[in-house]
């Protein structure tokens, strides 16, 4: 990417709403990130992936359930909207957008490859049916819509469960083609694997999985939590036998959640053959010791979706300062672009004549200060600054806007006159990228 300043590590996570989350989520995923939200130098993304949904979910309410709750589970997390970016991806259309670029630029053959929809070919062909039954065209282009997500914000790491492995090494592909065939638009994001990350098992023992039908909901009422708990698996030791700590599902739930001392502790009583009933005791103490503050936030929240939905769009709002203009960019570099400007063809008849230059205008109004402008070929103002005190301030303003272009709009918003339609916004995106390709031209030649 062309800038230059010290940029913050952007780490973008998505989370597809199709169910409820559980202890296992907790565990192997939201506690760790909202932790590492809040790291220094680090930028945060996260969003409900509600078009992947799409793809599983064929049942509305469903969707719109899920969205909710996992919203406020993040929020009753301790997941801060006012500094990360939260947001909702079919609130963001650039993405859609985005998706249709990079499937233009992805080989079917390396979707033929891709885990989800290959799991099913196998399947299919193993029961000696059609290859595609039961394949939609989301399964098929799932990874195309994930790369989007993830190169619309130019994420630089996504941590993701090994099963995803696959898809952040095609969103890398898709990035390194377009920027081949289009130029240097897209950041090659890593998936980033947490290997202290513990996976839960779940009632039965096997991993807690919502496939499994095992899992404990995170915010499950207390009661609730005590039964449920009191239904993990255990052998049929009995009071006073020494326990095994080894394949135990309650000890490993234990030891998510506790410190090593309190594990200590707890290896011991099993050690010393402590009930399993007691046991579970101690454990559903210890859970929802942890669980009950956030529980009595998740509840409140989920009382008002009225505010849920404000917290979301205003997310969306904050997202769309990038995508909009990095999307006009993006559609400026592949030749979607305004007839009107001077083409790639046009400018190699160079001199031509008639049309006046695009670019800056800077001067000094009669109250003292200092403007510029940035017009058309035609005269026309696409941009107009507001009042700068010194001429050097104006001008690094100008230096920010040709360097960083259509993204430096949101970011010096607050130096600049609101521009008010999407096509204003729009053309002074493609005057700013059209002015830094004729000077990358003049440079060269
Ligand atoms: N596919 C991810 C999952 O099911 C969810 C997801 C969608 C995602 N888009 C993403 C994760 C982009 C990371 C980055 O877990």
């Amino acid at each position: 990417m062309a800038s230059s300043s010290p940029s913050p590590l952007r780490v973008l996570t998505g989370i597809t709403p199709s169910g409820t989350p559980h202890l296992g989520n907790y565990v192997g995923s939201i506690r760790h990130s909202v932790r590492q939200s809040v790291a220094p130098g680090v930028e945060s993304y996260f969003f409900l992936a509600d078009y992947h949904a799409l793809i599983k979910v064929q049942e509305p309410a469903k969707i719109q359930r899920s969205t909710l709750e996992i919203a406020a589970s993040w929020l009753a997390c301790g997941l801060d909207p006012e500094r990360v970016t939260f947001y909702r991806q079919s609130d963001i259309p650039e993405i859609p957008e985005l998706t249709w670029f990079l499937t233009c630029v992805t080989g079917k053959g390396v979707l033929n490859r891709a885990h989800a929809y290959k799991a099913q070919v196998d399947k299919n062909t193993a029961k000696g049916e059609d290859v595609d039954a039961d394949v939609t065209a989301g399964l098929f282009m799932y990874p195309v819509l994930m790369g989007a997500d993830i190169l619309m914000f130019n994420a630089h790491k996504v941590p993701v469960g090994r099963d995803q492995v696959q898809h952040i090494e095609m969103a890398r592909d898709m990035a390194q083609r377009f920027n081949h065939l289009y130029g240097d638009h897209f950041t090659l994001p890593d998936a980033e694997i947490d290997e202290a990350v513990a996976t839960l098992p779940g009632l039965d023992g096997r991993k807690m999985s919502k496939s499994y039908n095992n899992t404990i909901p995170l915010f499950t009422p207390r009661a609730q939590l005590q039964k449920q708990i009191a239904s993990i698996v255990t052998d049929s030791r009995a009071p006073g036998e020494p326990k095994e700590t080894e394949g135990s599902a309650l000890f490993q739930i234990y030891q998510a959640f506790a410190s090593a001392d309190e594990t200590e502790a707890l290896r011991k009583s099993y050690a010393e053959g402590i009930a399993w009933g007691d046991a579970k005791q101690v454990l559903f103490e210890r859970i929802d010791r942890e669980v009950a503050p956030l529980r009595e936030r998740y509840e409140a929240l989920m009382a008002d979706p009225a505010q849920i939905e404000r917290t979301l769009l205003a997310g969306a709002d904050k997202a769309r300062a990038l995508s909009r203009p990095f999307m006009t960019r993006l559609r400026h570099a592949v030749g979607l672009r305004n007839l009107a400007d001077a083409g790639d063809g046009a400018k190699a008849r160079k001199g031509g004549k008639g049309a006046g230059k695009a670019g800056f205008k800077q001067y000094r109004e009669r109250d003292g200060m200092f403007y510029f402008k940035l017009l058309d070929a035609s005269g026309e103002t696409l941009l107009q600054s507001r009042a700068f005190a010194s001429p050097q301030e104006a001008g690094r303003t100008i230096a920010a806007l040709q360097e960083q272009r259509g993204a430096a709009l949101a970011t010096y918003a607050d130096r600049l006159e609101p521009i008010a339609t999407d096509e204003g916004l729009r053309a002074a995106s493609e005057a700013l990228e059209a002015l830094s390709e004729a000077t990358a031209t003049t440079k060269g030649g």
